[in-house]
């Protein structure tokens, strides 16, 4: 299975995931890593692991609809099975959605559909959780499709919020279950255990 990441910043996720499968416990092989940020420090962690990092933005193209052919180009050429949205911030276009229908997961840091949409990414998330008194927030794998943290829910873990706990300290314990979670949820999907049925068939070269 190979592997794709869209990040837009640190990229923790993709390093628990590249770690996973280096480390022969996910049977996949991390084959791309693309930012809308040039400076984004995962594009520099993808290039210290020989991953091939890019750097696609609308700095580098002339409209949206040219960035998404960029993207689906780019995603083809590397014979991409898998595509994982990792703290991506920036809207999929309709032919990368399309082309690779089914095959595209987000991971979000709240038990949606609870807090999520435009602006509820980071810390805005956390405190969001903590305002509304929540006493459980989690970690949701989700099908991405073309609006902010929608489409089909394929897995979530819940994570108690703690009395007095500050929206900081919430974010670093969920950050921290985030990268476990996910290479547990990928490793059932990749040995059938959850069910993408699109990741059996793969995009039109
Ligand atoms: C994570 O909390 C993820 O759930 C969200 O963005 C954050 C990315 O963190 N979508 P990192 O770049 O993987 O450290």
């Amino acid at each position: 299975m190979r592997i794709a990441f869209l990040a837009s910043g640190q990229g923790s996720n993709v390093r628990a995931v590249v770690e996973a499968c280096r480390e022969g416990k996910l049977p996949a092989e991390p084959v791309l890593v693309i930012s809308n940020r040039a400076s984004a420090p995962v594009l520099a962690y993808a290039l210290e692991q020989n991953i091939p990092a890019i750097h696609l933005s609308l700095s580098k193209s002339s409209d949206e609809s040219e960035l998404d052919t960029a993207m689906v180009q780019c995603l083809k050429e590397h014979r991409v099975d898998l595509v994982l949205l990792a703290g991506y911030l920036k809207l999929l276009g309709p032919a990368t959605v399309d082309t690779f229908s089914g095959r595209i997961l987000n991971i979000h840091p709240a038990l949606l559909p609870k807090f999520g949409g435009k602006g509820m990414y980071g810390i805005h998330v956390h405190r969001a959780v903590i305002a509304a008194s929540e006493r459980e927030t989690g970690v949701t794998i989700h099908l991405a499709d073309r609006k902010y943290d929608e489409g089909a829910i394929v897995a979530q873990s819940v994570i108690e919020v703690r009395l007095g706990e500050t929206p900081e300290e919430l974010a670093a314990r969920v950050l921290q279950r985030e990268h476990s979670f996910l290479v547990e949820t990928l490793s059932k999907i990749l040995d059938g255990r959850i069910s993408l049925p699109m990741l059996s068939i793969r995009p039109d070269s």
